[in-house]
């Protein structure tokens, strides 16, 4: 099952309670719900087949990075807990990727399968620490590129690299970016932000947002208002 949906709410929770108060708030066409280390290793997959049983559309964002067979294997069993969107490091290669996508492909429920290129937090002196050359700009284009011929469906990045990949990848690549703040909300320690409609206008296809949403006084009204913003500027660009 999928909606219209283009915000995913990063459920960023040390713990169920208060990620479940926040759902029981909203409800699935209002929003998508991302999944992410922490709360996975606090509450495994049960939480996420709560999460799926309420009709909620489920990104499990554990960015998966092994060999090519532990890999299959895991996007596998994350295929039949029935979320809608999984990821893996576009830096375990071609062969990897290429074995995630056989491994969704062959299950019952096939979920979308993305890509995280370059991690945000590392510049060009911590690629090179690691041994690579170029800037952050290159390897997310190259790797975005091998993530698309390995048959992936899109992959996570800044918003700032939206149009770049847009225009490269073409319309129905999937573009996932965080780092998304409306024009009044707090940046936090995002250094690289944008609003929901300058995103949405840079070509993305769906907008990660935490903390503007989980930790508002009225959740609910400050996701009504980033989804009326994507839907102005999306009617507008029709
Ligand atoms: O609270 P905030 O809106 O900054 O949350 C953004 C979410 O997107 C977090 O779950 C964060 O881990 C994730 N993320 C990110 N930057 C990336 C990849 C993922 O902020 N490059």
């Amino acid at each position: 099952m999928s909606n219209d949906a283009r915000v995913i709410v990063a459920l960023d929770y040390p713990a169920v309670a208060p990620a479940l108060e926040f759902v029981s708030k909203v409800n699935p066409e209002q929003c998508k719900l991302k999944v992410g280390k922490e709360l996975f290793t606090r509450a495994g997959p049960q939480f996420v087949e709560t999460l799926v049983s309420r009709g909620f559309d489920v990104f499990l964002d554990l960015k998966f990075h092994d060999i090519p067979n532990t890999v299959a294997a895991a996007c596998r069993v994350a295929c039949e807990l029935g979320v809608w969107m999984l990821n893996v490091h576009a830096l375990g290669g071609r062969e990897m990727m290429s074995a995630a996508k056989e491994a969704v492909a062959k299950s019952s429920y096939q979920p979308r399968l993305i890509a995280v290129t370059i991690l945000t937090s590392m510049n060009e002196v911590a690629l090179k620490e690691v041994g690579l050359a170029g800037t952050p700009k290159e390897h997310v284009l190259s790797l975005a590129i091998l993530a698309q011929q390995s048959g992936l469906d899109g992959v996570v990045c800044s918003a700032q690299e939206a149009h770049m990949l847009r225009d490269r990848l073409g319309p129905e690549f999937q573009l996932v970016t965080p780092g998304i703040r409306p024009a009044n909300a707090d940046a936090g320690d995002q250094k690289r932000i944008m609003t929901p409609a300058d995103a949405i206008k840079n070509g993305a296809t769906f907008l990660v947002v935490g903390r503007p949403i989980t930790q508002a006084g009225d959740p609910t009204a400050v996701l009504r208002q980033i989804s009326q913003e994507i839907e102005q500027v999306t009617s507008a660009m029709m």
